[in-house]
Parts: structure tokens; C-alpha cells; sequence
């Protein structure tokens, strides 16, 4: 693969000029699907976890979190984290491109939270991996774009998102599984420079029953 659609070397880059309290929060609409659906803690799997806001906020309220990233420098920045917050024996950080090697396990919460990029990769094939690895009982959220703010790299083009009712068919979910939210919510995103616009999310959790 040449090194500009290379996923390590893209998000190391992007990270590398990033500064590190970015993406340090948790994302509100994760936490009240959580505080609604999976009050109890178990484990976690933050796929494409960024600096940990999730991750941290999650081994904060008791699970215990594996974050993964394909980005070292992003994982390093949690590790510090999860350092810094008392949380080290309950975050676990691991490198992975997602598009060729995946976690091993089952979670009890499988969590891809805005896990876009702007080069190629089988997203739909990992979110597919991501639904087998949900435990009986456990939950699987998506929490994606499903419009395009201003200050995107997508901000231009013709960009068409998948209904929520689509991005569940694409999960081919396969088994006992129960829809427990199938939405798209608009919320006011804060950008570069304190800019804001009006953003539309998909938010998708489903719960695989046994
Ligand atoms: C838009 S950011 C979202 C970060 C975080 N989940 C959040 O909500 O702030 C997408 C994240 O996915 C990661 N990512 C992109 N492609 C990946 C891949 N192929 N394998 C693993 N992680 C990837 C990036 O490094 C980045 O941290």
C-alpha cells in the first residue's frame, strides 16, 4: 500500500499535529445511550478511540476498556491518560489497522464512535467484526456522521449517508439481536475555532440478545 493511503501514516500525521487535550471528553451522546442501555460496567471496545475521551470516561465509571487506534501516538496519549486519571489497570490500549487485524475477544460493549476516515478502508467489513464481537447481552453503538459540517474534509463534495435503518441492514446481523435505537439526531458541533453548525448523527445501538 503506498504511504498516502496508508492508515498508520496518516493518522500518526494527523496526530502528531494535534494537540493532545483534543478528544479528551467523552462524547455526550455515548454516555446518555449508555446511562439508558448499559448502566452496569463490563468490558469495552473503543474501536478507533482517538485521545480516549470514551475510553477514559468508561474505565472512569468501572469498565474495563480496551482502546484501540491505529495510531501509536493517539494510544500513547491514552496510556498517559489513564495515567494521569488513576485508571491504568483498567485501559488497555492496542495497535491495531483495523481494516487487517482485529481485536480478540467478545465485550459486553463494542463502541465505534465517529470511526471515519478519509482514505479506503472495509469499514462496513470491520463494523461487521465489531457486531461479532458483542457478547450475549451486550451492546454494539455506532455513533457516525451522517452529515457534513462545514469544517470537513468532506465539506464540498457530494457526500450520501446511509439511513440508520441502513447502516444496521449493513451489519448483517446474524443471530438473536434486538434494535434498541435506530436514530438521527441533529445537534449544534462546535469546530476549528469555536465555529458551530447544525450536524446530523447517526446513533445505532443493538444489542445482541444471546
Ligand atoms: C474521526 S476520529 C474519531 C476518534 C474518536 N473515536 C472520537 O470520537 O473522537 C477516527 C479515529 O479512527 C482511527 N482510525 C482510522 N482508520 C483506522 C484504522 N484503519 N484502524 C484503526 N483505527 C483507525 C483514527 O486514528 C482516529 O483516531
Amino acid at each position: 500500500m503506498d504511504s498516502a493511503n496508508d492508515s498508520a501514516t496518516f493518522w500518526e500525521k494527523h496526530y502528531a499535529g494535534t494537540d493532545a487535550r483534543w478528544g479528551t471528553r467523552p462524547n455526550v451522546v455515548l454516555t446518555d445511550l449508555l446511562a439508558d442501555l448499559a448502566p452496569a460496567p463490563g468490558t469495552a471496545l473503543d474501536l478507533g478511540c482517538g485521545h480516549g475521551g470514551d475510553a477514559l470516561w468508561l474505565a472512569a465509571q468501572g469498565w474495563e476498556v480496551t482502546a484501540v487506534d491505529v495510531s501509536r501516538t493517539a494510544l500513547d496519549r491514552v496510556d498517559a491518560g489513564a495515567a494521569a486519571t488513576g485508571v491504568t489497570d483498567r485501559v488497555r490500549t492496542e495497535r491495531h489497522d483495523l481494516a487487517a487485524t482485529f481485536p480478540d475477544g467478545t465485550y459486553t460493549l463494542v463502541a465505534a464512535t465517529y470511526f471515519h476516515t478519509p482514505l479506503t478502508i472495509p469499514r462496513d467489513q470491520v463494523l461487521r467484526r465489531a457486531a461479532a464481537a458483542v457478547a450475549p447481552g451486550g451492546l454494539l453503538t455506532v455513533i457516525e456522521h451522517a452529515s457534513v459540517a462545514p469544517w470537513s474534509w468532506e465539506a464540498g463534495k457530494d457526500v450520501r449517508f446511509p439511513t440508520p435503518d441502513g447502516v444496521i441492514a449493513s451489519l448483517e446481523l446474524t443471530g438473536d439481536w434486538h434494535v434498541e435505537r435506530g436514530e438521527a439526531p441533529q445537534r449544534t458541533a462546535t469546530g476549528p475555532g469555536g465555529r458551530t453548525a447544525t450536524v446530523t448523527d447517526n446513533v445505532i445501538a443493538v444489542r445482541r440478545i444471546r
